[in-house]
């Protein structure tokens, strides 16, 4: 068997599935032994997760049974020439066609496209579609940083990453609404870690776009490479007030800025941009936070504790807890009121937990908030946690936070 031909082919399908160009696979010139098959026609569809569904053609009757996308592809792969002789792929760039001949050898041919409209390669949908505050057709950015193809649909790689994006625009429409935010026209925003940018893009397009304010925004990343791509794409897609700049977080010298948002920057880099955000007295400081290393090292439990957390995965996962949890009880003691929350369904990423501190004038019990800090510290044996040092430089190593309860807090200093 001439195996370049088939891989040819192989790539060709996986390709059209990757780059949404695929309409539809048909399997044909049946030679296996099943009873009454004839043929299998393969689609796409959107059920939960996309899905391969092939639909089994006999006599009498058509079964449907649908696979992940890789199982389906890997069954295509084992069922061309050896049961089904004739394999003809629809896309949208162009058919082609793959025929099996009687020494088992295939021969390819490509065909003018039977199908031309792009809705041709939209996934048939059995739950309604949901309506999205990012549209991925004709998005410049979202063409310019990898998510869609040509045609404006999503590249298939680049989902949950759209579907991250979003969930984050959603939960910032929330933010802002609620808050003081809502009644300003002009709004600055700080992304701290900004990575490729497709979140910071994503909020400068929402802002201005979307909710019409007059919204700057900085992403803030260590990575020049990053921060030159980035730039370069705002500036070919005109967004005139978003800017990269190269640099760590924790140097970033905080002017005023209404949102602070920090996604799945690295350990202690979370820190340094809540400190930052409140330093610059933020309205609202947004995080994702990932890797929890400063507090899991830290970690030196009582004897109950230790019992409890001596399997490596319930430590890392308490550790995560201890490390939020302290973070959101010193946004609290900062004079933010906090949520923590599920940011995204774990099954689309294990980073996941979101930390919004909402400044508030509420009058806060500073001596209780202390006194919870200091008996969790206690109870897991932690000597210090990160964002503390940053807050009271001179304070954090103390044996008694009560020292704290007349400390003037850094979101309480002049800027
Ligand atoms: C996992 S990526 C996340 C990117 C983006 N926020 C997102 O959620 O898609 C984290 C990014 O933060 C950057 N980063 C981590 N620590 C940093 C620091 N201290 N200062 C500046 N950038 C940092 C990394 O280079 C990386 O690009």
């Amino acid at each position: 068997m001439n195996i370049n031909t088939q891989e040819q082919f192989e790539l060709i399908l996986s390709s059209s599935i990757e780059n949404q160009e695929f309409i539809r696979l048909t399997l044909g010139k049946y030679r296996g032994g099943e009873d009454g098959l004839t043929k299998i026609i393969v689609r796409i569809v959107e059920l939960k997760s996309i899905k391969l569904s092939f639909t089994y053609s006999y006599k009498t009757k058509e079964i449907v049974k649908n696979y992940p996308i890789e199982e389906g592809l890997d069954l295509i792969k084992t069922l061309m020439g050896s049961e089904f002789m004739s394999i003809r792929l629809f896309s949208i760039e162009q058919d082609v066609q793959l025929e099996y001949g009687k020494n088992k050898h295939p021969k390819i041919n490509f065909i003018k496209p039977t199908f031309t409209n792009p809705v041709d390669t939209t996934p048939q949908q059995h739950d309604r579609r949901k309506k999205r505050y990012i549209e991925s057709e004709n998005n410049v950015y979202l063409r310019a940083l990898g998510i869609t193809n040509s045609q404006g649909h999503v590249v298939r790689t680049m989902e949950d990453k759209f579907r991250q994006i979003n969930k984050f625009v959603e939960i910032i429409h929330g933010l802002v609404e609620s808050s003081e935010l809502a009644e300003k026209s002009h709004i600055s925003v700080v992304d701290m870690g900004s990575g490729k940018g497709y979140l910071t893009f994503a909020i400068y397009d929402f802002l201005n776009n979307i909710l019409g304010k007059e919204a700057s925004v900085i992403g803030i990343e260590s990575r020049i490479h990053l921060v030159d791509f980035c730039n370069s794409v705002a500036q070919s897609v005109n967004f005139e007030r978003l800017h990269f700049n190269q640099g760590n977080i924790s140097n970033y010298s905080a002017e005023k800025s209404d949102i602070t948002i920090a996604l799945h920057a690295c350990d202690t880099a979370t820190d340094d941009a809540i400190y930052k955000g409140i330093q610059s007295d933020s309205s609202l400081i947004i995080l994702a936070p990932c890797c929890h290393k400063q507090v899991r090292k830290q970690i030196h439990p009582n004897m109950v504790l230790k019992d409890l957390l001596k399997s490596g995965i319930l430590l890392e996962r308490q550790s995560e807890i201890v490390t939020d949890g302290l973070r959101a009880l010193l946004l609290e003691l900062s004079g933010y009121k906090t949520k923590v929350f599920e940011f995204i369904a774990a099954e689309h990423t294990s980073k996941n937990i979101m930390i919004v501190g909402i400044k508030s004038n509420h009058s806060i019990n500073k001596e209780q908030i202390i006194g919870q800090i200091k008996e969790i510290k206690k109870l897991y044996g932690i000597n210090f946690h990160y964002l503390e040092t940053l807050l009271f430089p001179h304070f954090f190593l103390s044996p008694d936070l009560a020292d704290l309860i007349n400390a003037e807090l850094v979101s309480d200093r002049a800027i």
